[in-house]
């Protein structure tokens, strides 16, 4: 890995929010301005040959993605704006026909307000139940957890697969194998996961899964919906419009078409799904288990580092996720974050969209650090030396 790929990286900053977003190689810098600069026109509409040449590169990209995550076939990928907009399709185009007064969906207090909020407007719309799994002392899932919450209503686990504040990694093949057997399903939120770590969706059975692209060194804008082709093949599109019909007539009759298209309406977001092509080459040029292991290892490090510190509480040192929550002791973290911004240092401080957490885990706010595959003990080591330092709210001012 080259750092000078990211040219983020020359404005002589420390970025540790990769939870958030990643840096954008150049290669994904260039395929966008590439198409932008050389074949800028529709997909699924012209019949010249910039068309046609958009058209190859934007399923090649489906295909790509298919293999990262593999998927059966192409036409389980759908792409989307982002993560939030792949679950709300799934909620409100198959859940809520699917789903009727008082079956249960099972969440946790950890989830993201992605996973959560759209399950919170099917309750008020339907009058399904939401239901909590319990979290361990240290905020996990645990397979006999997820048993203890199964009644003979639930009819939906939705977790996330790695959570963007405590970073702990669900057991999820175990999950599916559990929830299947009793005929639930299984949504899986993999914005924090698939960056990360090698997810065969095959392999861990899962039957609905959103991600970003944004957050595997992608454009900001395209995520994807994968589902299992006889699941996705029911879900109602909640957008409809040009490109995903194959007739409509003044009788207000309409035909649709089949996967993947009938849910991508209108003009999709080309050049990200362009760009998130080059990132997921990137990617599989490193290797995501090198990726993995990299970030477990900045993990171990900074913590280590950390803990040397007599002004930190760490709340998560052992999850296998990169991401540290953190507070510097008697001091509000934003606050905190203020201050490392003066050094260039890049975290994220709040409740990070997670809101419920706080009453599992007692504490309101924390600081978080999230790493990617440029990150270094370099930087780690100026990050304790930044907070090596008794004057932390003083200098925030
Ligand atoms: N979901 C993103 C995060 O956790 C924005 O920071």
């Amino acid at each position: 890995m080259n750092r000078d790929d990211f040219p983020m990286l020359k404005n002589n900053v420390y970025y540790f929010d990769n939870g958030a977003t990643t840096l954008k190689p150049k290669e994904v810098i260039a395929s966008t301005v590439d198409y932008y600069e050389n074949y800028s026109g529709n997909a699924h509409r012209g019949d010249y040959d910039i068309s046609l040449k958009v058209d190859n590169v934007y399923e090649n990209v489906r295909e790509k993605v298919r293999a990262f995550i593999n998927a059966e076939d192409a036409s389980e990928i759908i792409f989307t704006s982002g993560a939030t907009q792949s679950i709300n399709m799934v909620v409100n185009g198959f859940f809520k026909h699917n789903l009727k007064k008082g079956d249960e969906v099972l969440i946790t207090k950890a989830e993201h307000a992605s996973l959560a909020l759209p399950w919170f407007v099917l309750e008020k719309e339907i009058g399904i139940v939401i239901k909590y799994i319990e979290l361990t002392n240290d905020m996990e899932v645990t397979l006999d957890n997820v048993k203890k919450s199964i009644t003979n209503r639930t009819k939906v686990i939705a977790l996330a697969h790695v959570t963007n504040v405590m970073g702990d990694i669900r057991p999820i093949k175990e999950i599916s194998k559990y929830a299947h057997a009793n005929n639930i399903y299984v949504v899986v939120d993999g914005a924090q996961s698939i960056p990360h770590i090698k997810c065969d969706v095959k392999d861990l059975d899962i039957d609905f899964l959103a991600f970003s692209a944004h957050k595997m060194l992608g454009p900001t804008g395209v995520g994807v919906l994968y589902g299992k082709y006889e699941l996705l093949d029911k879900v109602i599109p909640t957008n409809v419009g040009g490109g995903m019909n194959t007739i409509f007539t003044s009788l207000n009759e309409y035909n649709l078409k089949g996967l993947p298209w009938r849910l991508e309406a209108g003009t999709p977001n080309i050049a990200g799904v362009i760009g998130f092509g080059s990132a997921i080459d990137y990617i599989n040029k490193i290797g995501i288990d090198s990726i993995s292991k990299h970030c477990a290892e900045l993990k171990r490090y900074a913590v280590s580092k950390l803990s040397n510190l007599n002004n930190i509480d760490v709340y998560n040192p052992n999850t296998e996720g990169s991401i540290i929550a953190f507070n510097v002791r008697n001091i509000f973290s934003q606050d905190t974050a203020i201050y490392l911004n003066k050094h260039k240092i890049c975290v994220r401080a709040g409740n990070h969209c997670a809101k419920l957490l706080k009453e599992s885990l007692g504490i309101n706010n924390t600081c978080r650090i999230s790493f990617y595959l440029y990150n270094t003990k370099e930087e780690i080591d100026y990050l304790i030396k930044v907070l090596d330092n008794e004057n932390i709210l003083e200098e925030s001012l």
